[in-house]
């Protein structure tokens, strides 16, 4: 095609190209089994770089779409209307690290956990932690205000960021704010960068606030027998005075699937339903202490069958990879569809129940599990036997709709840190209204007026 040719010309083949073994490695995220080839992979080096390639794109009217590591859920970084995949993996220098003022700036194709990592090594501490932190992007945690497990206590992305490098669709740069921890001047950019996909700009750099590092924390595995009790113990903790760092909730097929398909061990009780994964931390040891004894006596009144403590870095570290690698995991027993269902904390035993009765009724097994302290719930809907007719029709969406609309009725909303991208798209309308997409769209039509930048996604 000429603007492949042409594009190729002015960038040059290290950073254009369209060779199939090539545009493969960009075609797919972990979202189900999607794959769409883009035309063109561009690798850039630098802003000016992104600049020069958007701004072809957008006289030329080729669909861009930016990406990150791909460990995507909802499908965002799929190149659905082919054009130009726009790979971030080149901007991972972590640039400045400010012991004095607590912020760093990096690139956005550095690595959740080894910005975690060089921050720690100075004694602060960056606390969003997806699931995924050993190989998804600061710029992907950028799109979807990724969150994790620690999101409870210290919030997601989006409470981190303070200024954000943009190539906006036209090909200019931009800073979206100030590197200050307060900004009180005109419409928050940067805020509305984020969580908007990849569909408003690229952020090359960002500028975050850091925290100091807690010096300790204490973990503790809590078994159930009924998965109800232990969704019940949640806000009870809470309301004991006692704010987690963690506390999450593992569905006993979960940790099973991990057991099977990984080389974790882990001892089963097949009497278990679930578990309750629960960290705090801080700088007062005996604190802590003091808070896990409250949060037993939490558990024991809600019919906990055992308490395990982690007493070994060692063992937090198993009991953590156990956790994170669940998604991975149950996608190696069979392709899911991922619900990224968030409700308010204390209605988590109704949300659990219904998705449960609603697996019955459409004959499908999940798997749920997630940040049960946030009232956020990963479900995972397992193809298993179902037959593709099924999977991708009628029947499955109203299930899906179904669990959607009991999310909305227990004060929640479709995604809690997964976003919309291309697979949750056709719910939005479960809790938006038309005035709501008028808004969005209007925003997207001032950044973007061509539709260039990660079309089809978020929109319909
Ligand atoms: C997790 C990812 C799926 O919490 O968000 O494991
Ligand atoms: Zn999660």
């Amino acid at each position: 095609m000429e603007w492949i040719q042409k594009l190729k010309n002015i960038m040059g083949p290290d950073i254009i190209s369209d060779e199939n073994e090539v545009l493969e490695n960009y075609a797919s995220d972990h979202t189900e089994d999607f794959v769409y080839l883009p035309q063109v992979v561009a690798v850039p080096n630098n802003v000016n770089e992104v600049s020069v390639i958007v701004a072809f794109c957008n006289k030329n009217n080729i669909p861009v779409t930016p990406r990150g590591a791909g460990t995507g859920l909802s499908g965002g970084s799929l190149p659905i209307a082919g054009g130009v995949s726009l790979s971030l993996e080149k901007f991972n220098k972590i640039l400045d690290i400010d012991e004095v003022n607590f912020q760093a700036t990096v690139e956005s194709g550095v690595i959740n956990e080894a910005f975690q990592q060089a921050v720690k090594e100075k004694g602060l501490f960056y606390p969003p932690d997806p699931a995924s932190k050993g190989s998804c992007f600061l710029g992907g945690n950028i799109a979807h205000s990724s969150g994790g497990p620690k999101a409870l206590k210290y919030g997601t992305t989006k409470d981190y960021v303070l200024n954000l490098e943009v190539v906006l669709p036209n090909g200019k740069i931009i800073w979206t704010g100030a590197d200050t921890l307060k900004n009180s001047t005109g419409y928050n950019l940067t805020q509305l960068m984020i969580g908007s996909e990849g569909t408003l700009g690229i952020v090359t750099k960002i500028v975050f606030k850091l925290l100091p590092l807690p010096k300790h924390d204490l973990l503790m595995l809590a078994s159930f027998t009924s998965i109800e009790d232990a969704c019940k113990a949640v806000p009870q903790i809470f309301i004991n005075g006692i704010s987690p760092s963690a506390l999450e909730l593992m569905e006993y097929n979960a940790v099973d699937y991990v057991i099977k398909h990984s080389n974790l061990s882990f001892e089963l009780d097949t009497e278990t339903a679930a578990f309750l994964l629960i960290e705090v931390d801080g700088n007062d040891k005996n604190q802590l202490f003091t808070d896990c004894e409250g949060i037993n006596e939490v558990l024991e009144a809600n019919n906990v069958q055992e308490v395990q403590f982690a007493d070994t870095s060692d063992q937090k570290e198993k009991l953590w990879k156990i956790r994170r690698s669940i998604g991975e995991m149950v996608k190696l027993h069979s392709v899911y569809k991922e619900e990224d269902t968030v409700v308010k904390r204390a209605n988590l035993p109704k949300l659990m129940k219904g998705v449960k009765e609603i697996g019955a009724e459409y004959g499908f097994e999940s798997v749920c599990y997630g940040h049960a302290g946030d009232g956020n719930l990963h479900v995972n809907i397992l193809k298993g036997e179902m037959s593709d007719t099924r999977w991708n029709g009628p029947h499955l969406e109203e299930a899906i709709r179904k669990i959607f609309r009991l999310c909305k009725k227990l004060g929640g909303t479709i995604s809690g840190e997964h976003g919309i991208g291309l697979v949750q798209k056709k719910y939005m309308n479960e809790v938006l209204a038309p005035i709501h997409f008028e808004l969005m769209k209007g925003i997207k039509k001032t950044f973007d007026p061509n539709g260039i930048m990660n079309p089809g996604k978020i929109w319909e």
